[in-house]
């Protein structure tokens, strides 16, 4: 239990992970280490963060509800303000009911959580985010993995399997902001004893959901919703379940009902779509600017797009370097990613300037050259 040596190996390796501070709200611009950054790295992608619409609905739900839940839903901590917005999420979705969690990451669990007795397998593309590998992990189950988003390579791995199963993939994959296909895997897994669950993270808000019949829906509220944690829609019955069976459902605090008042804003605002087609702008702006420039980032039409550069500590340099020039990119490093892959990971947010967008390709340019 060296924990110093472990730290230095870290650090030998680039792969060293450190915490800058902001001193302003999220945003487009924020003050980051005592630095006026333009920020393309948050996962706020509709500018809800700290969108006055949204604010104005957390100070009106603090008045009606307070601060905190002070309890789990199952016990004195479940209001009707978590209530009114499950069924609003439900409704938006299109599923008969739907279930909120504090977190995506205890979502993801819980859902694991739940099925431990009734799944004997679960496959997994390969690229899925490190709580649908956990939430397999939790309950004992192998991790079986299909080439990225590579339907031939699924359907050879779910002819091997028998009993009762689960297919699981990213919707958005997380770093690579490439798309699952979700018609194509669910014509493959049609069975009546295999289940696809999707974690439409970054997708929520950003696309409009493709759910087939008798899925799993997994989506974040902390990331295009700009506040906090997540929910789980399908069937009646299962989301019943997950109520009965889920133990990060029930074993937590639930979250402060004002956050559910100002999500009910959020939803709003989604439905409305002005935030949404002024990200689809600046994703469109981005992505014809790096091509005029030659830079090859991957192919992705979501607000992720990454630059891969390979070594970790070229990644690392070039973060650094954009940061001093005003432009804060995070690197993205294994074991996030896969070895030798790490990457530049540039996230749009709707209130990206046109200008801030040129500006940065420029630096990029540049510090690549
Ligand atoms: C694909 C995916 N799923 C789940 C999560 C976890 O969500 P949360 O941040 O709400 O815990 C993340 C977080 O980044 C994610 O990228």
């Amino acid at each position: 239990m060296n924990f110093s040596n472990k730290i230095s190996d870290l650090e030998e390796n680039h792969l060293l992970r450190s915490r800058r501070i902001a001193k302003s709200p999220q945003g487009t611009v924020m003050k980051i280490d005592n630095q006026d950054v333009v920020n393309f790295c948050s996962n706020d992608y509709l500018s809800l963060a700290n969108h006055a619409k949204i604010k104005e609905a957390l100070i009106e739900g603090v008045e009606k509800y307070g601060a905190g839940s002070g309890a789990s839903h199952l016990v004195s901590g479940h209001s009707d303000s978590h209530k009114l917005l499950e069924e609003a999420l439900a409704e938006f979705t299109g599923q008969e009911s739907a279930l909120l969690f504090s977190s995506g990451y205890s979502a993801n669990l819980g859902i694991f959580s739940a099925l431990r007795d009734e799944i004997k397998w679960s496959i997994q593309d390969k690229l899925n985010h490190a709580s649908l590998i956990d939430g397999c992990r939790l309950i004992g189950l192998p991790i079986q993995r299909y080439h990225h988003n590579n339907l031939e390579s699924l359907a050879n791995k779910f002819k091997k399997q028998s009993g009762s199963g689960l297919v699981v993939t990213d919707n958005v994959f997380s770093m690579d902001g490439d798309r699952a296909n979700i018609s194509g895997i669910s014509k493959i897994i049609d069975s009546s004893n295999t289940m696809l669950m999707q974690d439409d993270a970054h997708g929520f808000g950003v696309f409009d959901p493709i759910i087939p019949e008798r899925s799993i829906y997994m989506a974040t509220l902390g990331k295009a919703a700009g506040v906090m944690g997540a929910f789980v829609s399908g069937d009646k019955d299962f989301i019943e379940f997950l109520i009965q069976k889920s133990r990060p459902y029930t074993y937590t605090t639930a979250l402060p009902p004002v956050l559910c008042h100002a999500i009910q804003m959020s939803l709003e605002m989604i439905k409305h779509g002005e935030q949404r087609e002024k990200l689809f702008k600046n994703i469109k702006f981005f992505r014809s600017m790096a091509s005029q420039l030659g830079l090859s980032f991957e192919q992705s039409d979501s607000a992720i797009q990454p630059l891969i550069i390979g070594s970790s500590l070229k990644a690392l340099l070039i973060s650094n370097r954009l940061f001093k020039e005003g432009f804060f990119v995070s690197a993205i490093r294994p074991p996030t990613v896969p070895p030798n892959s790490a990457r530049l990971r540039f996230t749009l947010s709707a209130d990206h300037t046109f200008e801030q967008i040129e500006s940065l390709l420029e630096k990029v340019n540049n510090a690549m050259a």
